[in-house]
């Protein structure tokens, strides 16, 4: 088909200005309240409201048209950081940590991440295809169109590279937009437990090159928490991805304030990620170059830590994203509803900012804010349709999930 017409949506939708929203712009948002969208091959030709986009849609040959009845239309949400490609849940380790383990403890005694690792290194290219694409058609038929996948489960350059392959076969075989960040410095694989120095020495010698040889990742990401890489070893790691042609992230601040924050902001990365406990002054110099602070409340919730700080994030004008940190772990939810609930009610965000941040500035935070992120002419028709008259309803009716239909470029796909 190739001309679409919608009509009768309460339509809204972030306003892309060219650059990840911040500030008082963190909330940016139109809305129509009887609106209507038409989209040609996918791509959206005119949005607004219903009575102009219909006299743009008279002197043309539409194929389809559909009546939204009323509903809430929202752009598909970006899920800009999961560690959604993995074997096995942990759910003892869950049980282990509500009767007091702690995270990092779980991951200094092999299990954590490290138990993710040998189950990954364990699972045929196959198999681990089975269990990523369950998680992400799951993720799907709750709203998300278009999703960043992070390797980091193998810690071998054999694995890694798996992983990469099974993370690009998922953006072939489902309908999302899928992009492949390089996770190599997840943590310290058991065997060189002994000395870390050596696995970064192979990070940067051996897994980097054969990570950017390969061609499927356009991010590196480093976990930098006490315990795991420091400071000065992650920034050693990024200049090299770096130096091959990666763009970057870093988990930064998650547990303790490391200054990841503040590294994040010396090496302009496009994304800081959890940043819990991160302080102002690295917060500030984020604001100052850009870097895109990517908020998993989620992780948070799991982990029954102290949300991160998004107020003052967007007060020092820090452009906010959000996204579920998908993993078996700290955060295992595929529900990007669930992340927008958490963010309106548990960190204060309004329902504007939660918007923007779970779609526009999400698809800014891996590059594809070109093309999704907002219900725009040249877009693409990505789409949600809400059993609600807002967005305010996806953090209003908890635990279940608003989102009755989601379309990708304009054709019905959950
Ligand atoms: O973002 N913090 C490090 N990595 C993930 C957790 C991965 C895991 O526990 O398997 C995170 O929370
Ligand atoms: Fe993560």
């Amino acid at each position: 088909m190739l001309t679409t017409l919608f009509r009768n949506a309460a339509i809204y939708t972030p306003v892309d200005e060219g650059k990840p929203l911040a500030g008082k712009l963190q909330g940016h948002v139109r809305s129509w309240e009887r609106g209507a969208l038409l989209c040609d091959k996918g791509i959206i030709t005119a949005v607004g409201s219903e009575e102009d986009v219909l006299a743009k849609a008279k002197d043309m040959e539409v194929d389809m048209e559909v009546d939204c009845q009323g509903a809430c239309m929202i752009p598909g949400f970006v899920d800009p950081h999961t560690h959604i490609c993995f074997a096995e849940r942990r759910e003892k380790e869950f049980s282990m940590r509500l009767a007091g383990a702690s995270y990092l403890d779980i991951l200094k005694a092999g299990g954590g991440i490290l138990s993710s690792v040998r189950s990954v290194r364990n699972a045929k290219e196959e198999e681990l295809l089975s269990t990523t694409l369950d998680n992400v058609l799951t993720a799907l038929s709750f709203g998300t169109t278009s999703m960043e996948i992070k390797s980091g489960y193998g810690l071998d350059t054999e694995t890694e590279l798996k992983m990469l392959r099974v993370i690009e076969r998922v953006g072939k075989e489902t309908p999302l937009d899928v992009i492949a960040t390089f996770m190599g410095a997840h943590a310290i694989p058991e065997e060189y437990k002994s000395n870390p120095e050596e696995y970064v020495k192979l990070l940067i010698d051996e897994m980097i090159p054969a990570a950017s040889k390969q061609g499927i990742a356009q991010y590196c990401d480093v976990f930098c928490e006490e315990g795991v890489f420091s400071v000065e070893q992650s920034r050693r790691i990024l200049e090299a991805a770096r130096n091959r042609g990666f763009k970057l992230k870093i988990h930064a601040d998650e547990v303790h304030d490391l200054g990841g924050a503040g590294l994040a902001a010396e090496l302009e990365t496009a994304s800081a990620e959890h940043l819990l406990a991160a302080n102002e002054e690295n917060l500030k110099a984020m604001a100052e170059k850009g870097v895109i602070a990517d908020l998993l409340p989620a992780t948070a919730y799991s982990l029954k830590k102290p949300y991160a700080k998004a107020r003052k994030m967007i007060e020092l004008g820090v452009p906010v994203a959000l996204a579920t940190d998908c993993n078996p772990g700290s955060s295992y939810t595929e529900s990007m509803p669930f992340v927008f609930g958490l963010a309106v009610l548990n960190m204060d965000m309004t329902v504007e900012e939660a918007l923007v941040a779970s779609t526009l500035n999400a698809a800014y935070s891996i590059g594809l804010n070109h093309k999704v992120g907002s219900l725009e002419v040249g877009k693409q028709a990505d789409f949600l349709l809400l059993d609600g008259e807002t967005p305010a309803i996806l953090a209003y009716h908890a635990g279940v999930s608003p989102v009755v239909e989601v379309y990708k470029k304009g054709i019905h796909v959950a």
